[in-house]
């Protein structure tokens, strides 16, 4: 897969982030094949219209040719409140902790509350994309890749393969007992009602999505692995994060990828591309989501030397 960084990118680490060996983040402009929409004027200043936005380029993201894909060059955020060139106003300084903290507080994995009947529009979902590839990636490369199902012979195909590893493959694998066996497996009989009403609906979720990276790195070491998972695993949340602030809830899993290939094969995913994560999409039922029970992060703190604690 070829990317355009710019008339003047070089060869870059995937870990270099912004060092002067990477290729320029860009000018601003509109490099892809379609224009970025222009700016409109508003009381409040510059701000992108969304709603211009998807109309121009994102009419039904899943059902467009080819042809008429948007580019793969970099372009700056659609929905930024500002074009990134204009001078930051006191708006972008203020933001509302109280609601940022509770989003980050209560994204849950969602599964029993996941409303199988009512149907996700293809629009909110690329919103929640163009969103999420803000996150972080290794040397900006963009390696990122999102495979959207909808499909419901597609979508039913993965659940079997979900359900198979669940009931038959996982534990076995795993073994009783073993402290590495994931809690949805031998927590409590809520977590595990929780996860087995998904392994036996997840064919039914109306949105499967699976963020992917470019490469196979399996065999490749820490720095290798971490890069090119740090290059797709934020976006994964972020979109976690952004679809559950448009009311939509995510069950994030990884059971399918005991058989990967598999996978890739339905969805024709290139051999040279690894799957991370496979995210079931709805909307969510009921409003109220807690915090989830964590070990305190004060006590996995550490302060210049594992293990001295403040
Ligand atoms: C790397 C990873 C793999 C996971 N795999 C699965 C999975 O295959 N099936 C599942 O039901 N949940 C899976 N989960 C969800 C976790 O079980 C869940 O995040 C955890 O129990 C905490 O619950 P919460 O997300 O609601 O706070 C996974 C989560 C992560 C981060």
């Amino acid at each position: 897969m070829e990317y355009d960084l710019g008339s003047s990118a070089g060869p870059c680490d995937a870990a270099l982030g912004d060092s002067p060996h990477c290729g320029p983040l860009g000018d601003g402009k509109s490099d892809g094949d379609l224009p970025l929409p222009q700016p409109t004027e508003s009381r409040r200043g510059h701000h992108f219209s969304v709603a211009a936005y998807n109309a121009k380029l994102l009419p039904d993201p899943l059902a467009r040719p080819a042809s008429a894909r948007v580019s793969d060059r970099l372009q700056f955020h659609p929905l930024a409140p500002e074009p990134h060139r204009a001078t930051p106003s006191k708006e972008s300084g203020h933001m509302d902790r109280t609601t940022v903290d509770q989003l980050l507080t209560t994204t849950r994995t969602v599964r029993k509350r996941l409303d199988l009947s009512r149907p996700v529009e293809p629009a909110v979902i690329q919103e929640c994309l163009e969103l999420a590839i803000q996150a972080p990636n290794g040397g900006n490369q963009n390696r990122y890749h999102f495979v959207v199902v909808t499909d419901p012979v597609k979508r039913a195909a993965i659940g079997a393969i979900y359900k198979k590893v669940f009931y038959q493959e996982h534990a076995p694998l795993s073994g009783a007992g073993d402290p590495g066996l994931p809690v949805y497996q031998q927590g409590s009989a809520t977590q595990q009602n929780s996860a087995s009403y998904l392994a036996d609906h997840l064919g039914e979720v109306p949105v499967h999505i699976i963020p992917c990276v470019e490469s196979r790195f399996e065999t490749a070491g820490t720095f290798r692995q971490a890069t090119r998972y740090g290059s797709i695993l934020p976006a994964a949340w972020s979109l976690m994060l952004a679809l559950r602030s448009r009311g939509l809830g995510t069950a994030w899993t990884t059971l399918h990828l005991y058989h990967e290939k598999e996978v890739a094969a339905l969805l024709g995913i290139p051999d040279d591309v690894t799957q991370v994560v496979h995210l079931g999409v709805a909307y969510y039922t009921g409003t109220e989501f807690k915090p989830g029970p964590r070990v305190p992060a004060r006590a996995r703190t550490y302060w210049d030397g594992w293990g001295q604690q403040r």
